[in-house]
C-alpha cells in the first residue's frame, strides 16, 4: 500500500481500495485462513471519545488475526489528565505497538497525531470531520449486499452537518462512476458546502430535500444518520433538530423492493425498531462486515509500513486554525500545514479554508 497513515479514505487509489475490499470479502468467507496473519503484532486502540462498533470491530479484528491489542476508552483514566498533550502521548504508544488507531472529539486529531507516530494511524473518527473505516465498512457492506458500488441512487439522512461518516461516505462514493445523492435534511444540519463542491468536482450529481417522503422512492441506498447531540453547542440547539426524521415501516412502504437500509449506528429513534425486521434493513450486517473490513486494513497496513516513509514534520511556527473545532485550536504546538485545492488552500488538518 501507498500510504503510511489512513486519514482519509480517498488517500487510497482505487486499485488500493478494490483490494482491501475483495480481501474483506475473502475474510469474510474463510475468516480462519487469516488467523495468523497479524501473529507477533500489537495493535494501540487510542480512544478519546465514546465508541462501541469501531473499538470493539478494530479489538475484534486484530485478535481474530492473532494480533494483540492494548489501549484506553477513558483519556482521564490516563496521563491525558493530568494534562498530558496528543503529541507525546502518541509518541510513547508509537514505541510500544506496531499501529495505532485513535478516535478523538477534535477535527484533525488523526492527521495531528500521524504526525508524531513511528508507526501508522488509522483514524478512527476525528470530530464532524472524516471517518474512513466506517466508509470503508460501508463499501464492503454495498459490495456484498447491494452488488455494486456504482451506478447508485444514494440517499443520506439526518444530521449532514455534524455527521462525518455522511462526509467520508460521499467522498467515497463520488469516486465510482454514476452514483448520484439525495441530501435530506434540515436547513440547519445540511450537507457542507466542501462536501457538496467535491461531489461536483467528481462529476456527481446531488440533490436536496427536507422530507423522506419526497426521496425514498427514487432511492437504491437509504443512509440514516443520528442527530449527533455531542457536536451542538446547546441543548436547545439539539432539541430544536432531534426526532424531525424518523424511518418507520410507513415510510418504509413507499421504498423500492431493492431498496438498501444503512446506519453507521448508534441509533436514537431516528429508525424505528419495527423496521429491524424488515429485509431491506442491513444495519447489523453492516457491523460484521465492519470487522472485516478492519481485519483487510489492519493486514495491509501492519505488513508494509517498513516500506513506507514517514510523513515528514516541517520545522515552522504554530499555527491556530480559524475553525474552532480544529485540533490546532487545542495542541497549540503542531505545525502550520496547509493543502492546494481547486479553491485555494486549506488547513491540512481539518480541511478548513485558510481565508
Ligand atoms: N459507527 C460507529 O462509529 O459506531 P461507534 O461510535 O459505536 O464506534
Amino acid at each position: 500500500m501507498s500510504i503510511r497513515n489512513l486519514i482519509d479514505l480517498n488517500q487510497l487509489s482505487s486499485e488500493e481500495l478494490d483490494d482491501i475490499v475483495d480481501m474483506a470479502g475473502r475474510i469474510s468467507r474463510h475468516p480462519t485462513h487469516y488467523c495468523s496473519a497479524c501473529r507477533d503484532k500489537l495493535m494501540a486502540t487510542l480512544f478519546y471519545e465514546p465508541s462501541t462498533r469501531t473499538q470493539m470491530s478494530f479489538q475484534s479484528a486484530m485478535l481474530r488475526l492473532g494480533g494483540k491489542i492494548i489501549g484506553f476508552d477513558n483519556p482521564n483514566s490516563t496521563s491525558v489528565a493530568k494534562g498530558e498533550s496528543l503529541k507525546d502521548t502518541v509518541t510513547v504508544l508509537g514505541g510500544y505497538t506496531d499501529i495505532l488507531t485513535i478516535r478523538h472529539p477534535i477535527e484533525g486529531a488523526a492527521m495531528a497525531a500521524s504526525l508524531y507516530s513511528d508507526v501508522p494511524v488509522i483514524n478512527a473518527g476525528d470530530g464532524g470531520h472524516l471517518h474512513p473505516t466506517q466508509t470503508l465498512t460501508d463499501i464492503v457492506t454495498l459490495r456484498n449486499v447491494v452488488g455494486r458500488t456504482d451506478n447508485l441512487v444514494i440517499g443520506m439522512c439526518g444530521d449532514l452537518a455534524n455527521g462525518r461518516t455522511v462526509h467520508s461516505l460521499c467522498r467515497s462514493m463520488s469516486r465510482y462512476s454514476g452514483n448520484s445523492f439525495v441530501f435530506i435534511s434540515t436547513q440547519k444540519l445540511s450537507m457542507p458546502q466542501y462536501i457538496k463542491d467535491y461531489v461536483k468536482s467528481m462529476g456527481c450529481e446531488y440533490s436536496e430535500v427536507r422530507t423522506l417522503e419526497e426521496a425514498i422512492p427514487y432511492l437504491d441506498v437509504l443512509y440514516m444518520t443520528r442527530i449527533q447531540r455531542e457536536r451542538f453547542d446547546s441543548v436547545e440547539e439539539y432539541e430544536a433538530q432531534k426526532g424531525i426524521y424518523v424511518l418507520d415501516g410507513k415510510k418504509m412502504s413507499l421504498g423500492r423492493p431493492e431498496l438498501c437500509v444503512l446506519h453507521p449506528l448508534p441509533r436514537v429513534d431516528e429508525i424505528s425498531y419495527e423496521v429491524d425486521d424488515d429485509p431491506r434493513a442491513y444495519y447489523f450486517q453492516q457491523t460484521l462486515y465492519g470487522m472485516y473490513a478492519r481485519m483487510a486494513l489492519i493486514i495491509r497496513m501492519t505488513s508494509q509500513h517498513e516500506t513506507c516513509a514517514p510523513v515528514k514534520r516541517e520545522e515552522t511556527p504554530k499555527f491556530t486554525c480559524h475553525n474552532p473545532k480544529c485540533i490546532t485550536r487545542f495542541e497549540r504546538y503542531l505545525p502550520h500545514l496547509t493543502v492546494d485545492t481547486p479553491k485555494g488552500k486549506v488547513c491540512a488538518y481539518c480541511e478548513h479554508d485558510e481565508n
